[in-house]
C-alpha cells in the first residue's frame, strides 16, 4: 500500500470531494423533471470552464458570481426559465450534503495531530456557509479561499497559498481532490496527492499522475497517518 511519509497538513477540495455538488439539484429535482442531471451537471462543468477562462483572460470575478453565471447557462441551454427555482438552485449551493465519511476522517486526521484545511475556489461566503451547514468547521483548522489570489485552480499561486498559510513545505502536504484535473495539477506543483474518484472515471492524459487513487476518503489516514 502506498504511504506518505512526513505529512503535516491534509488540504482538501471542496466541491466535489468534500461536499456533494449535485445534491443542490438533488434538493430540487421535482422542478426540473427529466432535465435534472443533464442541468446539474452542465452546471458544474460551466461552472468550472468558466473558473479557467477568466483566470486565463484575467477577468476574475468570486465563484458566487460564477456559480450563478454556470447556472444561468445550464438552465437556459435545456429551455427552463423560472426564476424561483434558479433562486433555490443558487441558495442550495450554500447547503450541500457532504460525503458521509468526511466528518470522522478529518476529525481522525486532526486527533492524530495533523493539520486539516480546505483549499477552493469557493468564494469565503460560501465555504464558510457549507462548512456551517455540513457541521465539520470544528475538525477544520482552515479554510483557504482563492478569493485573495484573484485566480482559480489550477494556478500554481493557489498550491503555494496552501503551504504558506499552514506553514508547512511541499513534500510535507497530502492533497486531497476528486477533480481530476485538480490532482494533476497539485501533482505538479509538489505535493503528495491522493485522487478521490468517487465515480471510477478514467485516468486523466496529463503531465503529472496523482501518487494514489482512492475511491472514498475513508482510505486516507492508513496513507498518512504514520
Ligand atoms: C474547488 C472546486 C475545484 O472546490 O471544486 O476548488
Amino acid at each position: 500500500m502506498t504511504k506518505f511519509i512526513g505529512i503535516k497538513a491534509c488540504v482538501f477540495d471542496a466541491y466535489g470531494t468534500l461536499f456533494d455538488v449535485h445534491s443542490a439539484v438533488g434538493k430540487h429535482r421535482a422542478g426540473l423533471g427529466d432535465k435534472a442531471d443533464a442541468v446539474s451537471g452542465l452546471w458544474r462543468t460551466k461552472q468550472l470552464e468558466y473558473t479557467w477562462q477568466r483566470t486565463i483572460v484575467d477577468r476574475y470575478v468570486d465563484f458566487w458570481r460564477v456559480t450563478a453565471d454556470g447556472l444561468d447557462f445550464a438552465l437556459d441551454a435545456h429551455g427552463v426559465d423560472d426564476s424561483a427555482l434558479r433562486d433555490d438552485l443558487l441558495h442550495a449551493y450554500l447547503n450541500l450534503d457532504c460525503y458521509p465519511e468526511v466528518q470522522g476522517v478529518l476529525g481522525t486526521l486532526k486527533e492524530a495531530g495533523l493539520q486539516t484545511a480546505i483549499l477552493s475556489n469557493g468564494s469565503p461566503m460560501m465555504l464558510e456557509a457549507a462548512v456551517e451547514s455540513a457541521g465539520i468547521g470544528d475538525v477544520l483548522d482552515a479554510t483557504i479561499s482563492v478569493d485573495e489570489l484573484g485566480l482559480y485552480k489550477p494556478s500554481p499561486e493557489v498550491y503555494q497559498l496552501a503551504m504558506d498559510d499552514l506553514g508547512v513545505g511541499r513534500g510535507q502536504v497530502s492533497f486531497q481532490s476528486s477533480n481530476a484535473w485538480d490532482a494533476a495539477a497539485a501533482a505538479t506543483f509538489g505535493f503528495r496527492v491522493a485522487w478521490c474518484n468517487r465515480f471510477g472515471l478514467a485516468r486523466e492524459r496529463l503531465p503529472d499522475a496523482p501518487d494514489v487513487e482512492i475511491r472514498t476518503l475513508e482510505e486516507l489516514p492508513a496513507i498518512v497517518l504514520p
